[in-house]
């Protein structure tokens, strides 16, 4: 599904009409591509006073990754990154002098910029002036978010108390979202739990070795997740209904990996799964959990088979196959699963009261099993997209369509492999310190929570 409305506001007359008009106009966001660097340009590292121990760590790596750092702002430079260290302020009154810091450079920052925060959660037991001073980290960052244009997003790494700066998973959420692998993620804040989790040896195959499942892959979002993640090294096995074999088997060739038609609503879908993976490649790691459909309806008008189906596919398989992982023996090296969840399941959607309880579920579940896999250093997480082009929202009537299109602060909707990245982050080794959380990528869906 493409966007006409984009396109137009881009190229030749109509850009200009769209101009003089003062029509919305969303800006292609820029996607990873092999062999890319980092960051396109000078990073930024500002910070609270206060904090100047870890700003100094952070810029230590960042150096470490050939990235051109500056510690002040220099006139006439431009930057394509600021990233703003807040970890150890301890009231309100200390954001002013960074926060306003980063506001002065504003117009400096590029194209396609990235504000990435790093601050700590605010939790009872603070002092007032620590959680305020905290919290106001996520209401700041979530408002200059929606302020910033032309591809731009801010996001913000929080580090649970006794994480490090340069624990593996803060180093690694940094680099997510510094680079082009994040274009549709705004205005998140993504927890770090632990210092769990190693950095890879090489940040382009940091999948090596491992073998992943991805479900419901024969096409839209599972079928870009499962090129990326063999893209990144690792051995795919894709699962789909047999309805969809031939579209399955193209993706299992184009990935050099193995099919499996399977409906996973089938009480032994773990199990044979499991038997397919290890017995054909002799492991399980990752288990991605993509397969979902839709069945809309108002309450009011739903039917029994309507509200069971999408249970059943969206929520009540997931549980059982993790549960059949979990008790098998053969899923404990470091083992990852990554549920795909919906910003229904936040923010609900009219029309959606099966779908948004199996996604809030979704949500649920993976808060819930990822205590059930540490003991292996292993994690689960949710990815929850706003609006994404797939055949799937290409049957969304068209006004609702736009609407749920345009509606957010990058003014479009994001594509497969946006989701597909974040996905790949969360299945890698770096993302072994994030347990049961979720991770947005909505480019800040203006609605809801
Ligand atoms: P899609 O409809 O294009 O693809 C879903 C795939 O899952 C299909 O290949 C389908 O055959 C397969 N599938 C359905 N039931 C299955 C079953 N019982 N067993 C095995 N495979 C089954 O959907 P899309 O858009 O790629 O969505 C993928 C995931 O992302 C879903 O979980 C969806 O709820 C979620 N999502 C999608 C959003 C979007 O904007 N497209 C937004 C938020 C979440």
């Amino acid at each position: 599904m493409s966007d006409t409305y984009l396109t137009l506001v881009n190229t030749g007359l109509t850009k200009k009409l769209a101009g003089r008009l003062g029509l919305p106009r969303p800006v292609p966001l820029l996607r990873h591509q092999p062999g890319q660097p980092l960051v396109a340009g000078p990073v930024l590292v500002l910070g609270s006073e206060s904090s100047a121990d870890d700003a100094k760590a952070v810029a230590a790596a960042l150096g470490g990754w050939a990235v051109d750092v500056r510690r002040d702002v220099v006139p006439g430079e431009t930057y394509a990154a600021v990233v703003l260290v807040l970890t150890e302020i301890a009231h309100p009154d200390e954001l002013s002098a960074p926060v306003l810091a980063v506001g002065g450079m504003l117009r400096s920052l590029a194209r396609h910029g990235r504000i990435v925060t790093l601050s700590r959660p605010a939790t009872p037991d603070d002092a007032p002036a620590v959680a305020a001073a905290r919290q106001a980290v996520d209401g700041m960052l979530r408002s200059l978010a929606k302020e910033l244009r032309g591809g731009s997003t801010a996001n913000g790494v929080v580090l649970a108390s006794e994480v490090g700066a340069q624990a593996p998973s803060v180093l690694g959420a940094l680099r997510f979202f510094l680079s082009t692998r994040s274009a549709f993620v705004d205005g998140q804040l993504l927890m770090v739990d632990s210092e769990a989790g190693t950095l890879p040896a090489d940040w382009d195959a940091p999948l090596t070795g491992r073998v992943a499942v991805v479900t419901g892959a024969a096409r839209g979002i599972g079928a870009a997740i499962a090129d990326l993640l063999a893209l990144d090294g690792a051995k795919v096995v894709v699962v789909d209904v047999p309805a969809a074999g031939e579209a399955l088997a193209g993706v299992a060739n184009r990935v050099r990996g193995t099919a499996v038609q399977l409906d996973i609503t089938a009480p032994d879908a773990g199990e044979r799964i499991l038997e397919h993976t290890v017995g054909r490649h002799g492991r399980l790691d990752i288990v991605v959990h993509n397969a979902g459909i839709l069945r809309d309806r108002l309450l009011a008008n739903m039917t029994q088979e309507r509200w069971d189906a999408v249970l059943a596919v969206n929520i009540a398989a997931q549980l059982r196959i993790n549960e059949q992982l979990l008790t098998s023996g053969e899923f404990t090296q470091a083992p990852r699963i990554v549920s795909i969840a919906s910003t229904s399941g936040i923010a609900g959607n009219r029309g959606q009261t099966n779908y948004g309880a199996s996604k809030g579920g979704v949500i649920g579940m993976v808060r819930a099993t990822a205590p059930l896999l540490t003991a292996y250093g292993g994690t689960a997480n949710a990815v929850a997209p706003g609006f994404i082009e797939t055949d799937m929202t290409a049957k969304i009537p068209f006004a609702p369509r736009e609407l749920a299109r345009r509606a957010s602060s990058l003014s479009q909707g994001g594509l497969p492999i946006d989701v597909a990245e974040a996905v790949a982050f969360l299945a890698s080794p770096a993302a072994g310190g994030i347990v049961g959380r979720v991770l947005r990528v909505c480019g800040q869906n203006l609605v809801g929570a």
